[in-house]
This record gives structure tokens, sequence and C-alpha cells, in this order.
């Protein structure tokens, strides 16, 4: 280091390390939260949970504003219409469910009733997942496609951004079903439209990333201010332009000496371990007896050389 722009140079990247650690701390992304997606092309997050009905206790049914029925679809010329819930099951008690059985009941996450009779459309899932640049989730394992039963219904959802719809009120619609094996449905919603920061297992910027950059801001604007002053009013040159070198030339040497100290230690205590006999007898198979001995003397000596200038350093 030759000029203190290297130090500043060292000290920024050191900063900026720090931030970049910090950042991704908490970013490395592992599983997503459920009913959340990242956008591969944008980064952006997307998270559907405000579109799930909760199941409520009881006791809350009362509160008006609270909802108590999934979200409905009007099938028009399919001749039923559809209730379907979000990243869950429907919070309808549905039973007797055409081809599923009883346990099954409870994950029903679409059904249409017709001629009397419920049909899933699809078993609750909560992987929303991009296509492309579409957000899309299914919801497969319904009721028999068909006598045969070779297939079971299923769903797909197709979810478009729309700002001007609240998310407690999306508007769904039924697209439409050739085969009346897959369901399509098109939900527009301000909580498809993608976010920072959304997914609650902390991505976007983290506290401590934000703390990075703050702090990285302060050291440059200390640096900068720092060596200006010095520079232009002390009149001072080359090392001495940094702010506050003389303290920090202290703390470098402080930790410096700290670090001698801690490795003749470590030093000290493995060759202890190595041959435990090394210093207190003279075995026949130890090694001689004067290096490790003249050795030693000197890691002392240095010590307490390094003891005493550290006292009169902290007296000053
Ligand atoms: C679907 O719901 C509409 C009202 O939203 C109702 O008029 C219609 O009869 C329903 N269709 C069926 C098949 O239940
Ligand atoms: C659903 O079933 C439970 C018991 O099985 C019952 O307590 C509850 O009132 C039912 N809910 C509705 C909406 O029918
Ligand atoms: C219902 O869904 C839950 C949660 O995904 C799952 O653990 C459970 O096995 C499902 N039950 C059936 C009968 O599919
Ligand atoms: C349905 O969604 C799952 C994730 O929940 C995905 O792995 C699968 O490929 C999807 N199937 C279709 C046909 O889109
Ligand atoms: C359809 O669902 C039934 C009952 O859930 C299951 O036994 C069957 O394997 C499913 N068929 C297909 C093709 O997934």
């Amino acid at each position: 280091m030759k000029s203190p722009i290297s130090l500043v140079g060292f000290l920024l990247a050191f900063a900026s390390f720090t931030f970049v650690f910090a950042a991704s701390d908490t970013s490395s992304p592992k599983e997503l939260a459920p009913c959340v997606a990242r956008s591969p092309t944008t980064g952006l997050y997307y998270d559907l949970n405000a579109l799930r009905v909760q199941p409520l206790p009881s006791d809350e049914k009362a509160r008006k504003h609270v909802r108590d029925e999934s979200w409905h679809a009007k099938g028009y010329d399919y001749n039923a219409n559809f209730t379907l819930n979000i990243c869950g099951p429907v919070i309808e008690n549905v039973t007797d469910v055409v081809g599923i059985e009883e346990p099954g009941w409870r994950n029903v996450s679409a059904y249409y009733k017709k001629d009397g009779k419920t049909y899933s459309i699809g078993q609750q899932s909560s992987d929303p997942f991009f296509r492309g640049r579409k957000l899309v989730m299914n919801y497969t394992d319904g009721s028999p496609c068909d006598d045969e039963g070779s297939h079971n219904k299923s769903t797909i959802i197709s979810f478009l951004c729309d700002r001007d719809v609240t998310t407690s009120t999306p508007t769904i619609s039924f697209v439409g079903t050739m085969d009346q094996c897959t369901y399509f449905f098109e939900v527009r919603s301000s909580a498809a439209c993608g976010g920072y920061g959304h997914d609650p297992a902390g991505q976007g910027l983290s506290p401590g990333g934000v703390f990075g950059i703050i702090a990285l801001i302060a050291v440059a604007a200390y640096l900068v201010g720092g060596c200006a002053y010095q520079r232009t009013v002390m009149h001072q040159r080359g090392w001495r332009q940094c702010p506050n070198y003389s303290l920090w030339a202290g703390i470098f040497d402080f930790f410096k000496d700290m670090t001698i100290i801690a490795l003749s230690s470590l030093g000290r205590l493995f060759r202890l371990k190595r041959s435990p006999a090394g210093y207190s007898s003279a075995g026949t198979d130890s090694p001689p007896r004067g290096r490790f001995g003249s050795g030693r003397r000197r890691d002392i000596d240095a010590e307490n050389r390094l003891i005493d200038q550290l006292d009169e350093e902290w007296d000053d």
C-alpha cells in the first residue's frame, strides 16, 4: 500500500464486501414460502397469499367484513358455477365428491355441482410458478374425467396483474374446458403484480443490506471528507492526509501485535501437544532440547517486549 488511495480502495472493498455479504445473507433462495413465486425474467416476487380465503374460527364468523365463502366463477354455457380457492382448499364443507375418498374432501381446491353431484376439478396445491412470463398454478387429481377413470379432472389458473382490482375482490373468470377434463381460469388482481421484498422468506433488501449501504456511505464520506480536510486545511501529504492517520496506525499496530501474540501462543500449544515431554524431560526420543528451549525463550522475550510496548501505548 503505497498511497492513501490504496487504503481507501481497501476500505471501500471491505465495506462493499460487508454489504454484499449482509444482503446475500438472507436472499440465498432456499425454498420460497408457500404461494409465492419469483419471476425468472424480472426477479420480482408474486405473493398470492392475499388471494386465499382463510377458514375462520366460528367465533369470528359474526364479523361481517370477513369472507366466509370461497371465490365463485360463473360457468355460463357450462351450466354449472365453480367454487374455488387460491393456494388452499375451499372453505365450504364439500361432501360426497365423485371419485374422491373421504380424507380428500378437505383438500378440494375447486369444484362444481351438477345434477346434484359434486365434482372436484383439482386438489390442493400452493405452488404457483412461471411459464415464461405467465404466472400460473395448477390443481390436479380431481374427480375422474369419465367413467373409465383413466384421467382425473385438473385446473389451470392464469394470473393477470390488474392494479384496479383489490386483493380482497379478485376477478375470477372461467375461460373454458374442451373435454371436461382440464378447466381453465383467469384471475385478475393487484396481488398478481410483482413486488420487491414481498416474499415472507425475506428476499429483497434485508435490514442487514440497508445497514451495509449506510455503513458504506458513511465510510466513503469519512474518507473523502477527511482526506480533503487534511489535504487542503492541514496541508498534509502522503499517508498523513488520511483522516485520523495516527489513530488508525495505532489500531493497526495493536491488531498486528495481538496476532503475533496469538500465533506464538498457538504455536507453543501445538508444540506442547505434539511432544508433551519436549520441555520437561530429556527423553531419548525427544528432539534435541536446545533448539526448542531457545525457540521458546525467543517467544517469551518477544511477548514480553510486546506487552511492555502495549502498556506504554495504552498509558498514553
Ligand atoms: C350460476 O350462478 C348464477 C348467479 O350468479 C345463477 O343465475 C345461475 O343459475 C347459476 N347456474 C347454475 C347452473 O347453478
Ligand atoms: C362444516 O362442518 C362442520 C362440522 O363437520 C360444521 O361445524 C360447520 O358448521 C360446517 N360448515 C358449513 C359452512 O356448513
Ligand atoms: C391434503 O393436503 C395436505 C396438505 O397439502 C396433505 O398433507 C394431505 O396429505 C392431503 N390429504 C389428502 C387426503 O390428499
Ligand atoms: C403443475 O404444477 C406443478 C407445481 O405445482 C408443476 O410441477 C407441474 O409441471 C404443473 N403441471 C402442468 C401440466 O402445468
Ligand atoms: C385419479 O384419482 C384416483 C383417486 O384419487 C387415483 O387413484 C388415480 O390414480 C388417479 N388417476 C390418475 C391418472 O392420476
